[in-house]
């Protein structure tokens, strides 16, 4: 008998872009002092991707380039690439596409995958399954935004969480039953949409002056109702996550949270009965990257995992959409 095949993580690459966005900087922009949006956010800094045509797929490129480089593979050995974003270079063709076709990526097909801050967990659970599947060997997936496309910089409760970047892992089949992508809670509440939403682009709200006008190209989000659902949908599926493998907060090595703001992630690292310096935090360098915020903390923690590390991913975000992922790390 063969053994199951896993997903297994086997290389990361990530990018942010070099401008930074300060809470200085945001005090000289609307009203807000940098000690509240340290305290209600934990965010100090973002980055922010500055230049003339330059968009989500230009950090998706040298986040891939460099997965390739570590794990000694050219881009047209991947099969496939899936990009968990919102903010995509264009509605159509797909971020993926386009991302392919800079990376020399020629025999991969692919497709972006929009579930806002759950993006990237979204998208890992479609790739396990590629390869699970046995007919794909290599798959890339990437969380990547510039939210800052999308920000509306007259907005404090808004514009002060946000930031850019993008994350990438590279998925192969593995046998070994000590590493891969476990087990995995994916859930969806499209009834949490009048709290976090852009409202037009859309074909409900097609563009048009008065949707510019209106600011309708935004994010719009109501804070509170979407805290507190974020509190409790982050913790009880990482808790439930836990429970149904028989695993408590001492057999995790890392919760590896989306990152929106401290108070939250504090939240479930508490539900899980997990000390806080087994949380990976980035929030203060590079605030909310969206799909972006997951692969990014693996990127910077990749030199302290260590193979069968247990690691919980988990996040919440518009839709509403929320899930969390069980990690064996594979190296
Ligand atoms: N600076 C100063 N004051 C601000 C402010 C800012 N940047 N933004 C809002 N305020 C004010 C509000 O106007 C309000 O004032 P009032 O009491 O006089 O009306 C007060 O601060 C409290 O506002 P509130 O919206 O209740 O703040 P909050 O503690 O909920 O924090 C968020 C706001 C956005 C930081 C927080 O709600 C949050 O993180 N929400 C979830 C974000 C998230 O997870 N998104 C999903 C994934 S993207």
């Amino acid at each position: 008998m063969t053994n199951k095949i896993t997903a297994a993580i086997t290389a990361v690459g990530g990018y942010v872009p070099e401008d930074r966005l300060t809470n200085a900087d945001l005090e000289k922009m609307v009203d807000t002092t940098d000690e509240w949006i340290r305290t209600r956010t934990g965010v100090e800094e973002r980055r922010i991707l500055k230049g003339e045509g330059k968009a989500t797929s230009d950090m998706v490129v040298p986040a891939v380039q460099e997965l390739c480089r570590k794990r000694g593979i050219e881009p047209s050995e991947i099969d496939c690439l899936i990009v968990g974003t919102v903010t995509p270079d264009m509605v159509f063709p797909s971020t993926a596409n386009l991302a392919c076709h800079k990376l020399g990526a020629v025999n991969a097909w692919g497709f972006d995958l929009a579930a806002a801050c759950s993006g990237f967990l979204y998208s890992l659970s479609v790739g396990a399954a590629l390869i699970e599947s046995g007919r794909y060997k290599k798959v890339v997936v990437v969380g990547a935004d510039k939210m800052s496309s999308i920000i509306d910089y007259t907005d404090r409760a808004t514009c002060i969480i946000f930031g850019d970047g993008a994350g990438a892992v590279l998925l192969e089949p593995s046998t070994d039953p000590e590493s891969g992508i476990i087990d995995s809670i994916l859930r969806s509440d499209g009834g949490g949409a009048p709290h976090l939403h852009m409202k037009a682009g859309g074909s409900l709200n097609p563009a048009s002056h008065e949707t510019v006008d209106k600011k309708m190209h935004y994010a719009y989000q109501e804070g509170q109702p979407v805290f507190k659902a974020a509190v409790k949908g982050m913790a009880d599926v990482s808790y439930e996550l836990l429970e149904r493998n028989n695993l408590t907060g001492d057999d995790i090595a890392w919760l590896v949270p989306h990152q929106a703001n401290k108070r939250i992630i504090d939240a479930t690292a508490d539900r899980i009965g997990l000390s806080h310096d087994k949380v990976m935090l980035n929030i203060q360098r590079f605030g909310n990257t969206t799909a972006a915020t997951i692969p990014l903390c693996l990127w910077e923690w990749e030199s302290q995992l260590k193979k069968g590390d247990n690691l919980v991913l988990a996040a919440f975000g518009g839709g509403f959409t929320w899930g969390a992922i069980w990690v064996k790390w594979a190296y």
